[in-house]
């Protein structure tokens, strides 16, 4: 069993629930010493090397977001998907091993050793790369939109954590063209540049019904919705017959309390083209994991996908800051923290 070097370590804790959109998310933290607990039989420490950050973290602040996954208590730090090392073990996982787990907002994370999922260390480009939305992006292309060989993709959303994955997952599977929005002139260079997307929207400029309508004229087939509001209207306009909407997020309220979560919905369009509308939730159930697993090492080393990530540096005293600067969307991809300062 390795022995720990000092006594205390750094966690992130809520401090109160969230009870306003207006005020970032930092202001509900704070990054606090603890004290280091002494294993019990069955457990290990992680040293945590990177965690991840998503907008959804927000959420899980206030005190009922009616999510299918549980809010942060108060007092209590944070949990969230995090990669590391094991550095210390009452268990037959070994000292050296490299884990994926949900225990993150902490530098060391203490659990049952089955909380720790070891993950290969020659599969994949860095131990990062496993800090990624790909189960929802592909769940929700493959499973909900079941894109294939030809269709016309709009993603919104497209330069977030999951939505960057979504729109290559589609071109990987067969889709002839795919356009993505993002909130600025250069994500939209990134989408087309970088990723791959065969255009991109500035939704800022707010022309996004004219540009689907210049860049799809026969129409969209799939529509894969991270944002809600005003761009899912638009797609219902720029929809051809029959298409398929797998709707992920609402990011445009999630954010900014804009109407994300409350498009209008015009019916008669969507009964006339006989609109097939399929919000769903990632259970991240075996079989999804393992159908992402399955494609994702294959198509990056194939170079039909490329992981869009940031890495902020600064350990985990920089990560409140940065959910804050997620939102403002200030980030490209999936979000990380470094851990080690
Ligand atoms: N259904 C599921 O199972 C499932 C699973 C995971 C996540 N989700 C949801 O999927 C969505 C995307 O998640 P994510 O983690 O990938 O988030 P994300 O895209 O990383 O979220 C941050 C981005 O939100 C965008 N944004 C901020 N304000 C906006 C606004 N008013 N309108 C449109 N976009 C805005 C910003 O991009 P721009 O600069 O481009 O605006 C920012 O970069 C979220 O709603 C999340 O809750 C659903």
């Amino acid at each position: 069993m390795a022995s720990a070097h000092s006594s205390t370590t750094r966690e992130c804790v809520l401090t109160s629930h969230r009870t306003d959109l207006a005020t970032p998310p930092s202001k509900y933290l704070a990054v606090r010493g603890a004290e280091r607990s002494v294993l019990e039989p069955g457990q290990v420490r992680v040293r945590n090397d990177f965690l991840q950050l998503t907008a959804v973290m927000a959420d899980l602040m206030s005190e009922n977001p009616g999510l299918p996954m549980p809010p942060y208590p108060v007092g209590a730090p944070l949990w969230g998907g995090a990669v590391g090392t094991v550095v210390e073990s009452a268990s037959e996982l070994a000292v050296g091993t490299a884990v994926q787990h949900m225990k993150g907002w902490r530098e060391e994370s203490v659990g049952d050793a089955s909380l720790f999922y070891p993950v290969p260390g020659d599969v994949l480009p860095g131990i990062e790369y496993f800090l990624n939305q790909g189960v929802t992006a592909h769940h929700g292309m493959a499973d909900v939109a079941a894109v294939g060989e030809g269709d016309v993709v709009f993603v919104s959303g497209a330069a977030g954590g999951v939505g960057s994955l979504a729109g290559q997952i589609a071109k990987a599977l067969g889709a002839r063209i795919v356009i993505g929005s993002a909130g600025s002139a250069e994500k939209a260079r990134y989408l087309v540049e970088d990723l791959g997307f065969d255009a991109a929207i500035n939704y800022r400029d707010g022309r996004v019904l004219e540009q689907l309508a210049e860049l799809a004229p026969e129409g969209i087939n799939v529509f894969f919705d991270t944002v809600g509001g005003a761009q899912f209207e638009a797609a219902v306009q720029a929809a051809s017959p029959k298409a398929r909407f797998a709707l992920c997020g609402t990011l445009a309220g999630q954010v900014d309390g804009g109407m994300g979560g409350f498009p209008r919905l015009d019916i008669m369009t969507a009964i006339v083209k006989q609109l097939n509308i399929r919000p769903f939730s990632t259970l991240h159930t075996p079989e999804q994991l393992a159908a992402w697993g399955t494609h994702y090492g294959r198509w990056l080393s194939e170079g039909k996908l490329v992981f869009p990530h940031t890495i902020i540096g600064g350990g985990l005293q920089s990560a409140p800051e940065a959910l804050d600067a997620l939102l403002r969307g200030e980030h490209r991809g999936n979000v990380l923290v470094r851990m080690a300062t």
